[in-house]
């Protein structure tokens, strides 16, 4: 190996590794737009990590298991795993339609996940933290979630509302209460574990309030993963759905353990906090296994104000929006109009006005003008630069600096509308460039032919510049801008370069149809 190679090998083996997750969807219905918000996050952060370097490890999958799956499954006729198979490739097609990159899909159904879990049970059982006890209680299965009397709201479930039904059996307990002061001081050791700050002091609240040793399986449920020691129980559907983030490595694979693990972000919705927040660390403690660096529970959707369900009947598919609006700009839309951790309404006016402003207007029209300038004046050819670089320039050149500091500090935090802010106000002072600038007055004379191509040519760099930053949130649309703008494929690759000065003066500029058709909002949509 000579010393180039043995330089890139060592590349390879110090890249900082990244783990992502998204919560494991039921398979009890369709996906609707919530869930496919939570993906798309998850995509663009992994993108963005790919772009930086990281060797990313991004995970999602299906949570197949449970009373609501059984449940789903005897109205519509059919077995739970027909029902998982019909909803699984609805799941799929969906990532394939907005382009997600995932490296790996669990299926809870999956017999490698199956031994993942039973081994685990296994362990807490062995270790003592999972005993034989007596449950009596509150079920509510659409959440999958026991209640006590006193949590009830109103003798409804206090997540969802709906009403929760009496059970009394005899289940396998995990001993959360032993967890309670280890959890505490976890917390105070780890202040970003949880993320948003103000999820984080609900969740603290409630721990403080004491903590009950949990139900972990269920002998009325049959469709489930056997509890290993005693297979009339079936093994609660959170424990089975908690561990797929595992499953892919191996409880006993300690080198992929040690590659991956612990994952550097769960992203999940704000109302399986608990779950992922402290029961999951307590499992992992008790396993001796490190608990993830972070979790990040975002805010939920509504949709022209209401709740998305299927019972209100306006559970759209994001494949009909998309094919109406284009996936970029769904992408787009869902990541800058809402403060990921906060709530928000889904509304057809608010994304056409987006696609119109910020999409058409503020970008499509910079590249449009930009390239058809490129082509009137220099014969479609990229022009280098010459001569002094004047204060406008300057200003540009400077500011682009800051972005990359900007947008990296914003993804690092998961604030992708703040990453687009700052990109967008790039693109405002792109904007002002050309009309300080004035290329099409600089043209008329041939004495100002240098300042004419040192003009293009920042454009043209400034643009190369805003396709990277937004690749991860629109691939696509990076994509052609790219093209159009006459770079190759590896000039666009990977870790290209985020600093000034990397368009190529010479490549010939190919201008294509505008970039984001305009829509007109009708309230028909
Ligand atoms: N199967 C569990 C998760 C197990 S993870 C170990 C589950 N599944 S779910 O199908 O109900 O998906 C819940 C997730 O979908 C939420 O946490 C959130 O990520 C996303 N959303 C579902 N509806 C949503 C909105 N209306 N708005 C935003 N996201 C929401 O819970």
């Amino acid at each position: 190996m000579d010393l180039k190679q043995a330089l890139v090998a060592k590349s390879i083996v110090d890249k900082k590794k990244f783990y992502i997750t998204t919560p494991i969807y039921y398979v009890n219905d369709v996906p609707h737009i919530g869930h496919s918000y939570t993906t798309i996050a998850a995509d663009t952060l992994a993108r963005y990590k790919r772009m930086r370097g990281y060797e990313v490890f991004f995970l999602t999958g299906t949570d197949e298991h449970g009373q609501k799956i059984e449940k789903a499954a005897k109205l519509n006729n059919e077995s739970p795993i027909e029902l998982a198979d019909r909803m699984v490739d609805k799941f799929k097609n969906l990532w394939k339609v907005l382009n997600i990159t995932n490296d790996d899909f669990v299926r809870t159904t999956e017999s490698r996940h199956v031994k993942q879990v039973q081994n685990a049970f296994t362990k807490m059982y062995e270790n003592g933290d999972i005993y034989l006890g007596e449950y009596e209680g509150w079920y509510c299965i659409p959440c999958e979630s026991f209640w006590t009397s006193t949590q009830l709201s109103l003798n409804n479930c206090p997540e969802c509302g709906r009403s929760v039904e009496k059970i009394r059996e005899k289940n396998y307990f995990f001993r959360l209460s032993k967890y309670q002061d280890l959890l505490m001081t976890f917390f105070d050791k780890h202040p970003d574990f949880i993320k948003p700050e103000s999820r984080r002091n609900e969740l603290l609240r409630r721990i403080a309030d004491g903590i009950d040793d949990i139900s972990v399986s269920r002998a009325a449920v049959e469709w489930g993963i056997h509890v290993p020691m005693d297979s009339k129980h079936t093994i609660y559907v959170w424990v089975d759905a908690l561990f797929n983030y595992i499953t892919p490595l191996g409880l006993d694979d300690p080198a992929m353990l040690k590659k991956y693990w612990p994952a550097n972000v769960h992203i999940i919705g704000k109302e399986i906090l608990w779950f992922h927040g402290v029961i999951w660390p307590a499992m992992l403690m008790s396993l001796g296994v490190e608990v993830p660096s972070q979790i990040f529970a975002h805010g939920w959707w509504t949709l022209e104000g209401k709740k998305i369900s299927k019972s209100l009947g306006n559970a759209i598919d994001p494949i009909e929006i998309t094919e109406t609006y284009g996936v970029d700009t769904y992408r787009y839309f869902l990541l800058r109009e809402v403060p990921f951790g906060l709530d928000g309404n889904f509304s057809y006016e608010a994304m056409v006005n987006r696609i119109n402003c910020d999409l058409g207007n503020d970008l499509g029209n910079l590249l449009h003008r930009t390239l058809t300038m490129i082509e009137k004046y220099c014969d479609g050819i990229v022009p280098g630069h010459e001569g002094l670089v004047s204060t406008e320039e300057n200003e540009l050149i400077e500011r682009s600096k800051r972005l990359n500091d900007e947008v990296d500090h914003a993804m690092s935090n998961l604030q992708f509308s703040k990453a687009l802010e700052s990109i967008w106000d790039f693109i405002g002072l792109v904007n002002k460039y050309v009309e300080v600038s004035k290329p099409w007055v600089l043209a008329r004379e041939s004495s100002t032919k240098e300042k004419l191509n040192n003009v293009l040519y920042n454009l043209a760099e400034s643009i190369r510049i805003i396709s990277l930053f937004i690749l991860p949130f629109m691939p696509n649309v990076a994509a052609e801008m790219h093209k159009q703008l006459g770079l190759s494929s590896d000039e666009n690759s990977v870790g290209n370069n985020f600093t000034w000065g990397g368009i190529r003066p010479g490549a010939k500029v190919c201008k294509g149809t505008p970039v984001f058709p305009k829509f007109e909002y009708s309230t028909a949509d």
